[in-house]
């Protein structure tokens, strides 16, 4: 049967990077393309083949360059357009894919399509926006007083980020401005953002990543007019470049892949699982309709997995054999991981999260526990992300290895502690994090029952409760992923035939399984994890 999706997905793991704060190569403070080039090997190091750049295109910056000027531009701090191809093709060689950051919904009001499009007389660009009127339609925002039209133009995001028109499902027929989906200029709005995918799959790049995919139409049945739009955009995808992906950030992986998505994200919006496994209220950085005192993966043992693992068990369902679910360790736009979390538990909590079915994606510096930097003022939009935002660690020289700018020019300051973490500190230690995340990673990579694909069975979740176990596997293999991140004993009963088969791989030694009426207890120490296997090689 043919596949719904290109193979390589199956062994997918992204590194997700933030272009300005990757690595600087050429000492101007803020990272750039030709920086992560040359750090394309420690990307391979991880174990990791495929990354998601945030955006690297023209832009003001208003809103860490998802405010594109010109789709067709590499932005000039970051390089050109032969440095992206250049990043392209030496990627290739390591065997690692990359993808781009398809910033579909709104452009830059400093975007030159904008700007013909604000001219009062009508032209090729005027209805790639929506010239609108609040009065009509008060739950869309629009700027008033900006331009010599009439109308004002509505808005995505920030101020400056006008809306890109694909078209009302259906137009509200007291609001003649709202153009149907198949009008002539909403279909050459559609055409020219398909002409940007064809322009960087020409130059080399492995597919997009979709920023706000879910909202691009509006009105009564705009749910089927946002499938419809993906769905046009997958079927050209399919004859252009099949081998090319599509990920969306909608959060609701069934709806994403059921529209012509590969991968989804499941974060912190649409559904509250993932808030509640990972991003108590301490950890809330950005906006979010869930809110939770307490996360599972926190040593106070106060947390929930069950929430999480329902949605997942949802998700995963739906999408079997059409896409994958996505559980990131983070992104620029949530705090960080590693937030009041030690090596312990972060160890815990990557034992389940890098080992979960679907596509891992791993936030740049989360392999490290790279922390959030507290009390920044906000940077280019960030606002409270910012702290989310700052350079890589990479060792203990100038600006932690980042840059050779004196450090008052950095494009964000590193992080203040003496004692962060760094890349090089963590090469030397064969228990850090980083060292963890390259056995995990190499695990799943040689066991098929780990990889995207791999079955998923929970054993042991209860609301409110710890441990957590759960069971990957295919016909002839099988893994136990035990965690507790409580700082308390805690103890389960699961069902697993034959566990007398199973030999632990990695984890704390002092984790128990006694056979107990054909049931297995398990007896695990105060924050600890443990991987079981029956049949898995371990690289
Ligand atoms: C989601 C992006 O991840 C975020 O960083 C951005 O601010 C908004 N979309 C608007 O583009
Ligand atoms: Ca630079």
């Amino acid at each position: 049967m043919k596949k719904h999706y290109p193979e390589w997905l199956k062994k997918a793991v992204f590194y997700q990077i933030y272009p300005a704060s990757f690595y600087d190569s050429n000492g101007d403070g803020i990272g750039d393309l030709n920086g992560i080039t040359q750090k394309l090997a420690y990307v391979k190091s991880l174990n990791c083949n495929a990354i998601w750049l945030s955006p690297c295109f023209a832009s003001p910056f208003k809103d860490g360059g998802y405010d594109v000027s010109d789709f067709y531009q590499v932005a000039p701090r970051y390089g050109n357009n032969e440095d992206l191809k250049n990043l392209f093709e030496q990627a290739h060689k390591l065997g690692i894919k990359v993808i781009l950051d398809l910033v579909a919904g709104h452009s830059s009001i400093e975007c030159n399509w904008f700007k013909e499009a604000s001219k009062v007389e009508k032209n090729h660009y005027t209805n790639y926006y929506i010239w609108g009127n609040s009065a009509d339609a008060p739950q869309y925002r629009y700027i008033n007083g900006m331009t010599d039209k009439e109308e004002s133009f509505m808005i995505n995001y920030y101020y400056c980020q006008a809306a890109l028109n694909y078209g009302f499902c259906p137009p509200d027929p007291k609001a003649p401005w709202q153009l149907p989906c198949d009008h002539v200029d909403v279909i050459a709005l559609r055409e020219e953002i398909k002409n940007v995918m064809k322009f960087y799959l020409d130059m080399g790049c492995d597919g997009f990543r979709v920023d706000m995919a879910s909202s691009l139409i509006r009105g009564a049945n705009a749910a089927q007019g946002i499938k419809d739009l993906w769905q046009y955009y997958r079927n050209f995808l399919n004859e252009y470049n099949p081998e090319a992906v599509l990920v969306s950030e909608w959060s609701h992986p069934a709806k994403a892949i059921e529209a012509g998505f590969h991968v989804d994200f499941m974060v912190f919006f649409n559904l509250p699982g993932y808030s509640s496994l990972l991003r108590g209220e301490p950890y809330r950085v950005t906006w979010s309709e869930f809110t939770f005192e307490h996360s599972f993966f926190d040593q106070d043992g106060l947390g929930d997995a069950e929430l999480f693992c329902q949605d997942l068990i949802t998700q995963l369902t739906s999408v079997d054999g059409k896409g994958f679910v996505s559980v990131p360790t983070g992104n620029h736009d949530t705090g960080r991981i590693a937030q009041n979390r030690d090596t312990q538990d972060m160890k815990i909590l990557y034992s389940m999260l890098l080992l979960l079915p679907g596509v891992p994606f791993i936030y740049y510096g989360d392999e490290i526990g790279q922390d959030y930097v507290y009390n920044l003022p906000t940077k280019e939009g960030g606002y409270k992300r910012t702290g989310s935002r700052t350079p890589m660690q990479w060792d203990s020289t100038l600006n932690a290895g980042f840059s050779n700018a004196d450090p008052k020019d950095l494009y964000l300051p590193i992080m203040p502690n003496s004692d962060r973490p760094t890349v090089a500190n963590e090469e030397e230690n064969p228990d850090s994090l980083l060292n963890f995340t390259r056995k995990l990673l190499a695990l799943r990579n040689a066991n098929e029952a780990l990889d995207s694909e791999g079955k998923f069975k929970l054993l042991y979740v209860e609301k409110n409760q710890y441990p957590l176990v759960f069971e990957r596997f295919t016909a002839n293999q099988r893994f136990v992923v035990a965690v507790n991140p409580a700082n308390r004993e805690c103890e389960c009963q699961i069902a697993c035939p034959n566990w007398d088969l199973f030999k632990q791989i990695l984890g704390d030694k002092l984790v128990k399984a006694l056979d107990i009426y054909g049931a297995i207890k398990i007896i695990m120490p105060p924050k600890s994890y443990a991987i079981y296997s029956y049949n898995g090689i371990i690289d």
